[in-house]
């Protein structure tokens, strides 16, 4: 239904996307993974028609076959919130701390559906208890601040789905929260998808959350997508070099990702740092970093090669052409 085809969004010469590709299936969940800076919420902004005026959109952005890359911000604006809602990677700047949960959440009724007022406030209450939010009526009063992280976690999802849209983009919904809310949120998000066969982007650090949340997975380095496929397989078989150090850095799903102190880890530890983007290798983005680097990395570009299962890896290491070290990532 969603299909980015080779996007690229640059800044300048900087590239935040290199013709980056993905298919979104109607009721299907897919999650973007990889570290800071690496493209996950620009993907996600491209599928709202969000990106920042500053940059430069290349390459197609279907919505059932209809390409929007270049359409103007009317357009889009018929698509958002219906066919395509976001919750976006800072929460407290979706929600007006000077207005009452309620009112936003009754707004887009009134302004998009044209329903009448005590209509919204039937609506807004019933998409509360569909979120989860007890006493939903005594909650429409309330203000943000007045209310948990995860409470407010639940208002932003029961917001995203006031147009009932048949895809949700979900930019960190979780990072924010204790392990144990972060889980029901998770939760909530799989039983939405499923009762409402709706789509869901699940845009996370946290590799335990995406291996519960989605069915396939794309890994992002550099605007890249390095790594594709069905979300067990590749989280259990990784072939790009960096999505095996992704994994090594962290401990292991096993335990669902918690240090010694209780709280979820981040993806931190491979050796090195993300370069910025002007500063990224026009080849492999990951060569400089890459353990296993050969010599046509840096300069040239790996194409993507599919395996078994529908796992692709872009990597030269997984090419023909590459004598001697085929297979020596596995
Ligand atoms: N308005 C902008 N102008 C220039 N560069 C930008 C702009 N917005 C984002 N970028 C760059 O685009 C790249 C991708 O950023 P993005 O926010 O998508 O990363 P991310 O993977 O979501 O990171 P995080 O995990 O920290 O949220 C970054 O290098 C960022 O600095
Ligand atoms: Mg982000």
């Amino acid at each position: 239904m969603m299909e980015l085809d080779r996007v690229s969004v640059a800044f300048g010469e900087a590239l935040a996307l290199r013709e980056a590709s993905l298919r979104i299936e109607a009721g299907a969940r897919l999650g973007i993974v990889g570290e800071s800076g690496c493209g996950k919420s620009m993907l996600g902004l491209c599928l709202m028609g969000m990106v920042p005026d500053a940059a430069v959109v290349s390459g197609a952005i279907r919505l059932n076959g209809r390409d929007l890359a270049g359409a103007s911000e009317a357009v889009w604006r018929r698509h958002r919130a219906r066919d395509v809602a976001m919750i976006f990677q800072e929460p407290m700047a979706a929600l007006n701390p000077l207005s009452r949960i309620g009112d936003t959440v009754m707004e887009p009724l009134l302004v998009h559906e044209g329903l009448s007022r005590a209509e919204a406030r039937d609506r807004a209450i019933a998409l509360f208890e569909e979120v989860g939010i007890p006493e939903p009526a005594a909650r429409l009063r309330q203000y943000p601040h007045e209310i948990s992280g995860g409470q407010r976690q639940r208002v932003l999802i029961a917001l995203a789905l006031t147009c009932n849209p048949g895809l949700l983009v979900a930019d960190e919904p979780t990072t924010a929260l204790d392990a144990n809310v972060a889980l029901r949120i998770i939760e909530l998000l799989v039983r939405l998808s499923e009762t409402r066969n709706m789509a869901l982007v699940f845009i996370s650090h946290d590799l335990a959350a995406v291996a519960r949340a989605t069915q396939t997975i794309a890994v992002m380095y550099g605007g890249d997508v390095v790594e594709r496929g069905p979300t067990a397989q590749v989280l259990s078989a990784p072939r790009h070099p960096y999505t095996i150090g992704l994994l090594g850095a962290r401990p292991g799903l096993g335990d669902r990702g918690r240090g010694a102190d209780g709280r979820r880890r981040r993806l931190v530890t491979i050796p090195g740092n993300v370069p910025p983007l002007f500063d990224l290798p026009a080849g492999c983005r990951f060569s400089g970093r890459c353990s296993q680097e050969i010599a046509q990395c840096a300069g040239t570009r790996p194409v993507a090669h599919v395996l078994d299962g529908g796992q692709e890896a872009s990597c030269h290491l997984l090419a023909p052409a590459a004598p001697g070290r085929a297979g020596a990532v596995t």
